[in-house]
């Protein structure tokens, strides 16, 4: 057998057929799309190191979900930027505030969208860190009672889906129980479950949330990019508390983790092409190193052949465009 019996390039040999055998898809409705909410009106402010996204005042960001659902985005993720950061982000669970502010009006005016609520601390603290910090070190249990009442403040505004991001333990336990106590049986829970302490954040805080951790780390909570294991064990237990969907963060240099995750729970499960990955490609394609418009799908590909359900994305307007 073999060649010249065997020929694979027949199945490549024209467009047609290699849409016929192509064994991964890739849709709109894997999309979500991360949104800056900022206090204030009329603002729209380009990101400097997010080319192509935005810091939004609620009125126009609720233009820009318009948009988005139009254009057939099925869910938006939202992070805020505080008026004023303090020892205990407290602006994280004001029920008027930006978040809070900015679901309820894009849950009344574009009530089909989904809408996922980052929780998490560290856009509201002035010290950058995801919780309370005592002696430089990260506080468990006392931050959990922030992020239950962080999700409940949302839950309450109208969020469809609480994503908790802080790799804080038991965080999943201790949202679904408020959750559950408070009647909000139907608010799901996606999980950044698999979250590594990468250096793949930094245009996002430094310039999309502004929170740079003022000392220090998260090497405390977020893992060792060197272990795979102990991810499966994080998402082992995160569905054991009752994540709804859980992510691997980041994507791309995390390909493994996505594909062992899909291959052993077979749960829907999502990755966060983060900013980092997006920056670069941008940086690369500014200097007319490479071809951004076609390396984009085949980034979309990969996370779609590795078993990745949803994708969080920087460039979910531009693909949702070309689709
Ligand atoms: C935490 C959060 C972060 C990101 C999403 N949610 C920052 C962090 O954990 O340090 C990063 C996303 C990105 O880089 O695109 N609220
Ligand atoms: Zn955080």
């Amino acid at each position: 057998m073999g060649f010249p019996t065997h020929r694979p390039r027949r199945l490549r040999q024209n467009e047609t057929i290699r849409r016929m055998i192509r064994e991964s898809s890739f849709s709109v409705d894997d999309l979500i799309y991360p949104m800056f909410v900022v206090h204030g009106s009329n603002i729209k402010k380009e990101i400097d190191a997010i080319p192509g996204n935005y810091h939004f005042s609620v009125d126009k960001l609720v233009e820009e979900v318009k948009e988005a659902r139009d254009l057939g985005i099925p869910a938006i993720i939202l992070f805020g930027l505080p008026e004023r950061k303090d020892e205990l982000g407290s602006e994280a669970y004001d029920p008027k505030g930006i978040v809070q502010q900015a679901v309820r009006a894009v849950k009344k005016e574009v009530s089909e969208i989904m809408v996922v609520t980052d929780v998490c601390m560290c856009e509201y603290t002035h010290h950058g860190h995801c919780g309370i910090m005592k002696n430089g070190y990260l506080q468990n249990d006392e931050t959990l009672e922030l992020f239950a009442k962080t999700t409940l403040s949302h839950a309450d505004a109208g969020s469809d889906i609480v994503a908790p991001a802080g790799m804080i333990d038991g965080q999943i336990k201790t949202m679904r129980s408020a959750l559950d106590e408070h009647g909000f049986h139907n608010t799901m829970i996606m999980s950044y479950a698999a979250k590594y302490a990468s250096k793949l954040y930094d245009p996002f805080f430094k310039s999309g949330t502004e929170s740079t951790v003022a000392f220090g780390d998260k090497k405390t909570h977020q893992m060792d990019v060197a272990n795979a294991e102990e991810a499966l064990r994080e998402i082992a237990l995160d569905i054991e508390e009752g994540a709804d969907i859980v992510m691997v963060k980041p994507g791309l240099y995390f390909l493994d983790i996505v594909y062992r995750a899909k291959e052993k729970f077979g749960v829907p499960l999502a990755v966060y092409n983060v900013s980092g990955e997006y920056a670069m490609i941008k940086s690369a394609a500014h200097l007319e190193r490479i071809n951004e418009e076609e390396i984009k799908w085949e980034i979309m590909y990969s996370f779609k052949r590795a078993g990745a359900d949803l994708i969080l994305t920087y460039y979910a307007k531009e693909l949702a465009k070309k689709i």
